[in-house]
């Protein structure tokens, strides 16, 4: 009944989303905000007669909205059914295994591995340096690769490297093989490299409505290449699903990415609210890392991840806890508002 192919899947496992009760969700990078308000105005007018057709398989007014806001042209962007769409799409497309790994860091993203083995793409980690960065040196020193992928900042440490180490690495590396840099916690702090995607043919960025747009519930998420790269995921999309994004999603991103003073507003909020999480943290004691996404990986010497996980759960607040040797003693903690937050910080002085 079974094939073969789906009995050795290991897949991903998401955050918890649990139902049972009201916790203080702080677990899955969602933003702690409304979306643009703009976007409840339009659901109230929608006429849903209009649900009757399908959608644009060429998305060509989300794409023409974002090229607009992303300084590139149409044909340099690419849409699909929330990020993980676009990372899966541009596994298949850019990554063989007859052509050597694929290389991403040993701690990161953990839907990367998923997706390798889906897809049969054999890959190596590169361990972080000491202080969690991404080792670029090391990544160069691998001449045979099929490839790249990391998200910048990187998850769950929520280190970002500069544009100069990217560019680095760009120059370094062969033309011919592919680099993904997910730009998912980019908005948070980090400098997108979406302007080189012209002197770099090679370069893809991945990038999402759900962490900086507040709209994860939509599925939403886009990639930005060179043309070449971007008619390749269209290929492989058109041999799969030729809707993944529907009409409302299409309708709701484009606005959306269209309400820039709203959204720099609330993220302007996250950055101040992580800001001073991290030093709130620091100062009762913890091990925490420098953070440009919205989120903090933290660490209470002497207290394994699992319990702090566990004992927060117990309390009514959700984090994420890794059980993978060399951040086990870590959590990953989402930024959620000043209020929320402040609970957090209190809950922890009584656990700890
Ligand atoms: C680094 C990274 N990339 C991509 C995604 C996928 O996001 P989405 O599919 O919601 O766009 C996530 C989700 O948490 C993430 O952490």
């Amino acid at each position: 009944m079974f094939s073969e192919r789906m009995k050795k899947l290991t897949p991903y496992i998401p955050g918890e989303q649990p139902q049972d009760r009201k916790y203080l969700k702080l677990n899955t990078n969602e933003n702690p905000y409304p979306p643009s308000p703009w976007i409840k105005t339009f659901l109230k007018s929608f006429d849903i007669e209009k649900l009757r057709l399908y959608p644009d398989p060429l998305f060509q007014n989300l794409r023409a909205k974002i090229a607009q806001g992303c300084g590139v042209q149409s044909e340099n962007v690419f849409i699909s059914n929330g990020s993980d769409e676009a990372l899966s799409f541009s596994f298949y497309a850019f990554f063989d295994s007859c052509q050597g790994e694929l290389l991403f860091p040993e701690f990161t993203y953990s839907f990367y591995p998923v997706y390798c083995d889906f897809y049969g793409i054999k890959y190596e980690k590169i361990p972080l340096r000491d202080d969690f960065r991404i080792d670029i040196e090391a990544f160069l020193t691998k001449k045979d690769s099929c490839g790249i992928i990391f998200p910048n900042p990187n998850a769950p440490t929520g280190i970002c490297l500069s544009i100069k180490s990217l560019i680095h690495l760009l120059d370094n590396y062969s033309q011919d093989r592919v680099i993904i840099i997910d730009e998912a916690y980019v908005d948070f702090g980090g400098e997108s490299a979406v302007s080189l995607i012209d002197r770099y043919r090679n370069l893809l960025i991945i990038k999402t409505f759900s962490k900086s747009m507040s709209l994860a519930g939509l599925r939403l998420g886009f990639a930005i290449g060179s043309k070449e790269l971007i008619q390749a995921l269209f290929t492989v999309k058109d041999s799969f699903n030729s809707y993944p994004a529907g009409m409302l999603a299409q309708l709701i991103g484009a606005i959306a990415i269209s309400d820039t003073a709203y959204y720099q507003s609330i993220t302007e909020k996250i950055i101040q609210t992580r800001d001073y999480f991290y030093s709130e943290l620091k100062r009762l004691g913890w091990n925490v890392l420098p953070s440009k996404a919205n989120f903090i990986f933290a660490e209470k010497k002497g207290t394994p991840g699992e319990e702090i996980y566990l004992r927060l759960k117990a309390r009514g607040i959700l984090v994420r806890h890794f059980n993978v040797q060399g951040i086990n003693n870590f959590v990953r903690i989402t930024i959620g508002t000043k209020k929320e937050m402040d609970l957090f910080l209190d809950e922890v002085e009584k656990i700890f």
